[in-house]
């Protein structure tokens, strides 16, 4: 009996490990590299140790959804593109989501991201 617990340990940890292998889980850090400058942005760290709710970047999920249409879905390279994404092109959302929360914190004297535009995106070294 006991020796039944144990072994369904085994196989739930098991189970655990094969879904986070297979990418079910959001990434750890999402990375951009426009010609501008490479933008780091750690997903992890803002939805979990920051705790931001997920429903505050991902604006069209349900509370509780965990997975769904992507920014870049919706929110295209031009205005003309971004029909899913009412006009406002993926420069702009990110902009206003990201650099936006970062400067109403620091506005607040709040822990807050960087505002400024080559401390967001790095150059890279040559
Ligand atoms: C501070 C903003 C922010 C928060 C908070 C946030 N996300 Fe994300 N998430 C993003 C961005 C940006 C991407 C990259 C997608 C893109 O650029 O189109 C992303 C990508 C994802 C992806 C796609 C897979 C991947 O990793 O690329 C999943 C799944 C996801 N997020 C789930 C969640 C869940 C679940 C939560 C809450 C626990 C959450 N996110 C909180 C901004 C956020
Ligand atoms: C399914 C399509 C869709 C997806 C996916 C989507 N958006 Fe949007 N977004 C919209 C629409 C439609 C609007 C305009 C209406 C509204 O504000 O809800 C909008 C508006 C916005 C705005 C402007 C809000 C304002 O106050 O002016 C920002 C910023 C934004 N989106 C950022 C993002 C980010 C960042 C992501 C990814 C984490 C994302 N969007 C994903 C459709 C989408
Ligand atoms: C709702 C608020 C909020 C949103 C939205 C947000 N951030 Fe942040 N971000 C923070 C806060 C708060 C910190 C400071 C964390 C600290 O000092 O521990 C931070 C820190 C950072 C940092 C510094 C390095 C790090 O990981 O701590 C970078 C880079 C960053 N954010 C990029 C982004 C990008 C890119 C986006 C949009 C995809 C984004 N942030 C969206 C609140 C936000
Ligand atoms: C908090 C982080 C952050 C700050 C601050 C920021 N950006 Fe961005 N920027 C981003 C993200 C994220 C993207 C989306 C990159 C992508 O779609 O690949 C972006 C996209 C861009 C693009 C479009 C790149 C392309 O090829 O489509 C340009 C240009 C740009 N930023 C310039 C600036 C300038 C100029 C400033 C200062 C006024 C600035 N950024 C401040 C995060 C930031």
């Amino acid at each position: 009996m006991k020796k039944g617990l144990i072994s369904m340990g085994v196989l739930a940890g098991f189970l655990f490990s094969i879904l986070i292998v297979s990418g079910i889980f959001a990434k750890d850090v999402v990375e951009y590299n426009p010609a501008y400058g490479k933008v780091t942005f750690t997903h992890k760290k803002h939805a979990e140790t920051l705790k931001i709710d997920c429903v505050k970047c991902h604006h069209t999920w349900k509370k509780g959804e965990t997975t769904g249409k992507l920014c870049k879905d919706c929110h295209k390279a031009t205005k003309e593109a971004s029909k899913d994404g009412k006009g406002i092109a993926a420069k702009d959302a990110y902009h206003k989501d990201c650099k936006g929360c970062h400067e109403e914190a620091k506005k607040a004297n709040k822990p807050s991201g960087p505002t400024g535009c080559t401390t967001c995106h790095v150059k890279a070294k040559k």
